[in-house]
């Protein structure tokens, strides 16, 4: 049996983006919470710079610090020292051209679901009528039609969740962070989405940077794994994924799928688990 062509790059070495600018560029980054209990270190210095139409697959123990990671791209909270650039500019508020899907839905109670999806487009104050005809058409992708005046809480979990997945993307953000985006899923519900994801970056050359839980689903997506250490948690390894796209579901059965697959594990078996 032939090897695939596994690439690792052990940290401290940085991993080069692939062309240009990155869209994505962290250095030196490093996040402590200060809490009233004392600090929380949570991340060591990452180094990681992510190219323009890139998907990065973040995988690592619970509680490493990956919501942190993403919190800090997005703009939301601050680094305790080092920078992140987005589209060559320095993070200091959420950029405009980046869609964040959060570990949990967090959908507002009193707005339809509709309603929630156009939040983006409100808030930067964009052309409505173009833009309600992405959010039907996500709909339609999502198969939340018919779901559009009712209320969050009148929704699955996973519904839910799709809904979140419609509002990240309703304003065509080039850049797209995603928090663990199909945990409350089924998991035909899980692979639907798997596929509808790679469609949309195979046709828009989105950037995205996916946290998952699901080994299969780090290999399945991405064009490199980032592997976490435990907190604090930094990058412990970097694998390539060069099995061709489009890529189907049966290509999980193949020994090169289960090849990548069983490195990446291999770090939390030598850990105690990936939870
Ligand atoms: N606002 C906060 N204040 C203090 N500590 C925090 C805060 N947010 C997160 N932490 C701590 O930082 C650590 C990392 O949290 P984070 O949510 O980034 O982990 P994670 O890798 O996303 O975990 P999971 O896989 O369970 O979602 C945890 O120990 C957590 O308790
Ligand atoms: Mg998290």
């Amino acid at each position: 049996m032939t090897r695939p062509n596994l690439r690792l790059i052990e940290t401290p070495e940085v991993p080069a983006a692939r062309a240009g600018e990155p869209a994505i560029g962290i250095k030196a980054l490093t996040k402590t919470y200060r809490t009233r209990d004392g600090d929380v270190p949570t991340l060591r210095p990452i180094d990681l710079d992510i190219a323009d139409g890139e998907f990065v697959a973040v995988v690592g123990p619970s509680g490493c610090g990956k919501s942190t990671l993403l919190k800090l791209i997005a703009g939301l909270i601050e680094p305790t020292s080092g920078s992140i650039e987005v589209g060559g500019k320095e993070v200091v508020e959420p950029p405009d051209d980046v869609g964040i899907v959060f570990q949990s839905p967090v959908l507002l109670a009193w707005r339809s679901v509709l309603a929630n999806i156009m939040m983006p487009v409100e808030v930067r104050k964009l052309d409505y009528a173009s833009h309600l005809e992405r959010a039907k058409a996500l709909i339609k992708t999502a198969r939340l039609e018919g779901f559009e005046n009712k209320y969050p809480w009148q929704l699955s979990g996973g519904m839910q969740q799709r809904a979140a997945i419609c509002r990240a993307l309703v304003h065509d953000p080039k850049i797209v962070l995603m928090d663990e985006p199909f945990g409350a899923l089924d998991a035909l519900t899980r692979e639907r989405m798997n596929l509808e994801l790679q469609r949309i970056h195979f046709e828009t050359k989105k950037t995205i940077v996916l946290i998952t839980h699901s080994i299969p689903e780090s290999v399945f997506l991405a064009d490199r794994v980032v592997v976490m250490s435990d907190r604090p948690g930094t990058i412990e390894a970097i694998y390539e994924v060069p099995l061709p796209r489009p890529r189907s579901l049966e290509m999980m059965g193949t020994p090169e799928f289960s090849a990548l697959a069983k490195q990446v594990r291999s770090h939390f078996y030598a850990e105690g688990g990936i939870d």
